[in-house]
């Protein structure tokens, strides 16, 4: 697959994943314009045939002198398969309103009104309703976040303890108004016990200090208590152990919002397959506590191009904190 292959299928993916706006900007404006075969690098190609955005029965077109710029947008639209310009400055602005990047039509049946805090333009968020209490399980009626740590340490209901070092039910202040929700511990986690420590945990913590959250006002925690085998996904059967746990802290913690961080997380507790594109940019409601879906920050690490986004997901998170009554202030 050449250069301008792999920047197609680049763009067809951020698309499906909802994306309007493509931030490519680890990419050189050089690099960009080789890709589109406008470069020096291009092999001698005056014009180059690049159809990211076409549909199969639209003609490619044939690219004509793109003009030299700044930017390597400029150049992408004169090939005529650039993204629009973008509505809004490329920096962010932390007193900028936040607007979803481009609002995707739901039809989900539970979709939720919008929240207070939740600007209205947002399309609406997925509910996941409160369940009965079906008194299935000893973790349902834990009496606090200590009782649910020392359950989870000495916890066998699914294999993954027999792997891990130790389980890592999470911290933080047991009154939070903010909760952040990961996938699993990972290597350095699994060693020390505290979730959210390597590092995609520091990224956290500075994505935290950004909206003005020290790390010990808000409670961090997993879904998945022990740390997967060489960190692959966990299993339906993991899942379905362990999630009573995070069902039970959430429920005793009762959060002002929740901060979904990555697919995992964000499809676990909406009980949906939805990408995250699709997701954030919303307000959901899990068992009646706003939620926010952002990028995992070990994606942010990968992608750099996330971090635009998620301070956007941060900041509505924020604005959410910040309109609901502080509860037991
Ligand atoms: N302030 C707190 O004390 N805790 C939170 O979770 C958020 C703000
Ligand atoms: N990734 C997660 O999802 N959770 C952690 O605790 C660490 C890394």
């Amino acid at each position: 697959m050449d250069a301008r292959d792999r920047l197609r299928r680049y763009l067809e993916q951020r698309r499906e994943m909802g994306e309007s706006e493509f931030a490519l900007d680890s990419m050189s404006v050089e690099e960009a314009l080789r890709v589109i075969g406008q470069g020096p690098g291009a092999g001698g190609r005056g014009s180059a045939t690049v159809t990211p955005t076409q549909g199969p029965r639209e003609k490619p077109r044939a690219v004509e002198e793109a003009p030299a710029s700044a930017d390597w947008r400029e150049a992408l639209r004169a090939a005529g398969s650039a993204p629009e310009p973008p509505r809004r400055a490329e920096a962010p602005t932390p007193a900028e309103p936040v607007v979803a990047a481009q609002p995707t039509p739901v039809e989900d049946p539970r979709a939720a009104t919008p929240s207070a805090g939740a600007p209205s333009e947002l399309p609406p968020g997925i509910v996941v309703p409160k369940p009965a209490a079906l008194g299935l399980s000893e973790i349902e009626s834990l009496p606090s976040l200590d009782a649910i740590a020392e359950m989870v340490k000495k916890c066998t209901r699914c294999p993954l303890h027999q792997t891990a070092i130790q389980g890592v039910p999470g911290e933080g202040n047991p009154n939070a108004r903010f909760v952040c929700v990961g996938e699993a511990p990972g290597a350095t986690e699994d060693e020390t016990g505290r979730p959210f420590v390597g590092a995609a945990g520091q990224l956290l913590t500075k994505i935290l200090a950004a909206i003005n959250l020290r790390r010990e006002d808000v409670f961090i925690c997993n879904v998945i208590k022990h740390r997967p085998p060489g960190n692959r996904n966990p299993l339906p059967n993991e899942i379905a152990a362990c999630s009573p746990y995070l069902v039970r802290q959430l429920e005793l913690i009762r959060p002002s919002v929740i901060l979904a961080l990555g697919t995992f997380a964000a499809q676990t507790l909406l009980e949906t397959k939805e990408s995250i594109g699709k997701l954030r940019g919303r307000v959901h409601r899990y068992h009646g506590i706003p939620l926010v879906v952002t990028y995992h920050p070990a994606a942010l690490l990968r992608n750099p191009s996330w971090k635009r986004p998620t301070w956007d997901d941060v900041q509505l998170a924020r604005r959410i904190l910040d309109s609901s009554p502080a509860a037991g202030a």
